[in-house]
C-alpha cells in the first residue's frame, strides 16, 4: 500500500457511521470528529430537540448527518433505526455504542429491582441490541468496527456511581471481548473505551454535588490532575473505528489520566 494510499484509507470516504447517544457531551464530540474524517454519520437519542440541535451543529461541517430520535434499547426502535440505515445508505461501517450514564450514586441497598433494570438496559441492552440488529449490515462491509463506550468504573472502582452501573459497564468490556472473538472471522473488529470522569454537564452537575472532601480525593487520584474533556474521549473511539486501529480487537483502551493503570 503507498502513502497516498495508507492516508486514503484512514479516511472515512463513503463509509457510514451510527453513534448512539450523540446529541451531547462524548457521542457528540465523537460525531464531529468522524463528521471531520470524512464519515457520513446517522446519530440517535431520546429528546428530539437536543438532537436537531446537534444536527444543525454537525451539518455545518458536512452535510452527511442524519438522526434518528427513540430509546436504543427498545428494540421497535432498534429495528427501525437499521432499516432506515439500510434503506438510506445501504451500507454500516461503523457502530459506536455510546448510550448510557449514570444517574445516581446509591448504596447497594438502596437500588430498587426497578433501579438495575433501567442501568442494565441503558447501559448494556443497549449496545447489545444496536449490535446484533446492525449485524447483517456490518457483516456486508466485510471491514466494519464496532466501538462500546464503557467507563473507567467498569475497570476498577468508582465514586461517582453505584453497583448497577459498574456491573453494567464491566459487562459491556466482557461483551466486547466475546464478541471480538466471535466477530473476527468476518473481518468485523470489536473495541471498548474506558474513560474517566469527563466534563460533559450530566457530570459537571453531580460533580458540583458532591462534598468537597470527596471532590479533593478524587482529583487527588488522577495524575494527570484534571478530569477529560468530551474531545480526549472521542479521539480514542475514532482511532479504534479506524483503519489505524486494524490489528486491534478486543481491547479495552483506558482513557482515565492515569486515575487506573490496568
Ligand atoms: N462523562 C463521563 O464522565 C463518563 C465517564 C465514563 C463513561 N461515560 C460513558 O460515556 C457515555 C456518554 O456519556 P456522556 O457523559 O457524554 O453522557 P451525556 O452527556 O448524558 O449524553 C448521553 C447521550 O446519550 C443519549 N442517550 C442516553 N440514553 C439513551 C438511550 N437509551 N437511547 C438513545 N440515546 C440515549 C442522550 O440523549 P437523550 O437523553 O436525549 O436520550 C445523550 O445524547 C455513556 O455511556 C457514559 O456512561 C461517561
Amino acid at each position: 500500500m503507498t502513502t497516498e494510499q495508507a492516508a486514503m484509507s484512514l479516511a472515512g470516504e463513503d463509509r457510514v457511521a451510527l453513534i448512539t447517544g450523540a446529541s451531547r457531551g462524548i457521542g457528540l464530540a465523537t460525531a464531529r470528529l468522524l463528521v471531520r474524517r470524512g464519515y457520513r454519520i446517522v446519530i440517535t437519542a431520546r429528546q428530539e430537540s437536543d438532537l436537531a440541535r446537534a444536527v444543525a451543529d454537525l451539518r455545518a461541517l458536512h452535510p452527511g448527518v442524519s438522526s434518528y430520535a427513540g430509546d436504543c434499547a427498545d428494540p421497535g426502535v432498534v429495528n427501525d433505526l437499521i432499516r432506515s440505515i439500510q434503506r438510506d445508505f445501504g451500507r454500516l461501517d461503523v457502530v459506536v455504542n455510546n448510550a448510557g450514564g449514570s444517574h445516581h450514586a446509591s448504596d447497594f441497598a438502596a437500588l430498587s429491582p426497578e433501579d438495575w433494570d433501567q442501568t442494565l438496559r441503558q447501559n448494556l441492552k443497549s449496545a447489545v441490541m444496536v449490535t446484533q440488529v446492525a449485524l447483517p449490515l456490518l457483516k456486508a462491509t466485510g471491514s466494519a468496527s464496532i466501538v462500546n463506550v464503557s467507563s473507567k468504573a467498569g475497570r476498577h472502582r468508582t465514586d461517582m456511581a453505584a453497583c448497577d452501573y459498574v456491573a453494567a459497564k464491566a459487562g459491556l468490556i466482557g461483551f466486547t471481548r466475546q464478541l471480538a472473538q466471535e466477530l473476527g472471522p468476518c473481518g468485523i473488529r470489536v473495541n471498548c473505551v474506558a474513560p474517566g470522569i469527563t466534563v460533559t454537564a450530566r457530570v459537571e452537575q453531580r460533580w458540583d454535588q458532591r462534598p468537597e472532601r470527596i471532590r479533593a480525593q478524587v482529583i487527588a487520584g488522577i495524575p494527570l490532575g484534571r478530569f477529560a474533556r468530551p474531545e480526549e474521549i472521542a479521539a480514542a473511539i475514532v482511532f479504534l473505528a479506524s483503519d489505524e486501529a486494524s490489528y486491534i480487537t478486543g481491547a479495552t483502551l483506558d482513557v482515565n489520566g492515569g486515575a487506573f493503570m490496568g
